[in-house]
């Protein structure tokens, strides 16, 4: 039987990518079937709420979705619930998509577009592994409110253990295949939370001797990051850490627009996997609807997508060596060139992309 795929572009440069991205996993597969739902502003602006019944019973049907932005500066200032930013918290939550992969990796050629020294992020490849379901994004009471007519807010900063020793299991899991360092990162010398993740961490890293373990206090992996980026291959951190610090990650490669990421939950066994399929960047409302942001993330996305829910390990690593070569070839879009006239588009990046397949 056929895999149904969600394709829920959202808005701003978001159904640019995901489109490009789409074209590329069918390419590859002509056996997907993907179907486009609404998430975010764009079922905000047609009265529905921002992840509507019928895009979710398309979820329920999916073996995965494939995501690109949610995000409009209309609704800056309302309440979560009526946000585009609620369809991919509720999709996390409901899904228990916790475990959060944005790898991160400089392609042979964009050194010099880091804003940092070139021999710093030359040949860098990390993953920073972000619990996604937990902490302050999710904790109750979460709200506004007036006591004594003074407002206040509060948010809630909450784990528990079996949270983190899910998390860092994946973690640890991760470092082994790879050069078997693992960076921990919380705020233990403040946070009660912190505390109890260090001491999970610990333990489950018995179970893996052979995986070096680190903590190092957020704000000073802050800085490590950009001060020795080859130091890090695989970071674990809670909710709101790992959302900074992903993004600080991600600008080490010159461009936000060049990283994917991957959320898995509990649905499925290894390689067949449920998830959702997402460019760490955001809608980039400067840019969107004008041909040029770069779908590298979403194409990468797509790739993560065929290696963890369609078990495709092959055309996952087909993509990214395709990836890999284009830009080796010298293809760039807007954010990369200083003249805008040798800059390609969203689709002639794309195009360029899928003739290398
Ligand atoms: C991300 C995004 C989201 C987050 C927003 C859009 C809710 O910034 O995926 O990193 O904060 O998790
Ligand atoms: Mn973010």
């Amino acid at each position: 039987m056929a895999e149904t795929i969600a394709v829920l572009p959202g808005d701003g440069i978001g159904p640019e990518v995901t489109h490009a991205a789409a074209a590329i996993l069918r390419f590859v597969r002509p056996d997907v079937r993907c179907v486009e739902g609404l998430a975010g502003a764009v079922a905000l602006e047609r009265g529905l709420g921002a992840l509507p019944d019928e895009t979710r019973s398309l979820c329920d049907r999916s073996a995965a979705i494939l995501f690109g932005s949610v995000g409009h500066p209309d609704y800056d200032g309302k309440p979560l619930s009526e946000r585009p930013e609620f369809a991919l918290f509720l999709l996390r939550r409901d899904y228990e998509l916790f475990a959060n992969l944005r790898p991160v990796r400089v392609f042979p050629g964009l050194e010099d577009e880091s804003t940092l020294k070139p021999d710093l992020v030359r040949g860098l490849d990390l993953v920073v592994v972000r619990e996604l379901t937990g902490g302050i994004y999710y904790g109750t009471p979460k709200e506004q409110r007036c006591i004594d007519g003074v407002d206040e807010a509060v948010d809630t900063m909450i784990y528990r253990a079996p949270e983190v020793e899910r998390i860092a299991r994946v973690a640890f899991e991760l470092a082994r295949t790879r050069k078997k360092r693992l960076t921990s990162v919380d705020k233990q010398n403040i946070l009660e939370t912190s505390r109890l993740w260090r001491r999970v961490v610990e333990r489950v890293g018995l179970d893996y001797r052979d995986v070096s373990c680190e903590h190092l206090l957020v704000d000073n992996a802050a800085m490590q990051l950009v001060r020795r980026p080859g130091h890090f291959d695989v970071i674990v951190t809670e909710n709101m850490f790992g959302d900074i610090l992903s993004d600080e990650a991600a600008i080490l490669t010159g461009s936000i627009g060049t990283l994917p990421s991957a959320s898995l939950g509990t649905r499925g066994t290894p390689g067949k996997q449920f998830g959702l399929y997402e460019p760490v960047g955001g809608t980039a409302p400067d840019i969107a609807g004008r041909n040029v942001a770069n779908p590298t993330a979403a194409i990468l996305s797509a790739a993560m997508l065929l290696r963890h829910s369609l078990a495709d390990d092959a055309n996952a690593t087909r993509i990214e060596r395709a990836v890999e070569e284009t830009y080796a070839a010298g293809a760039r879009t807007a954010e990369f060139v200083h003249d805008a006239s040798t800059a390609l588009s969203t689709t002639a990046f794309a195009d360029a992309v899928a003739a290398r397949l």
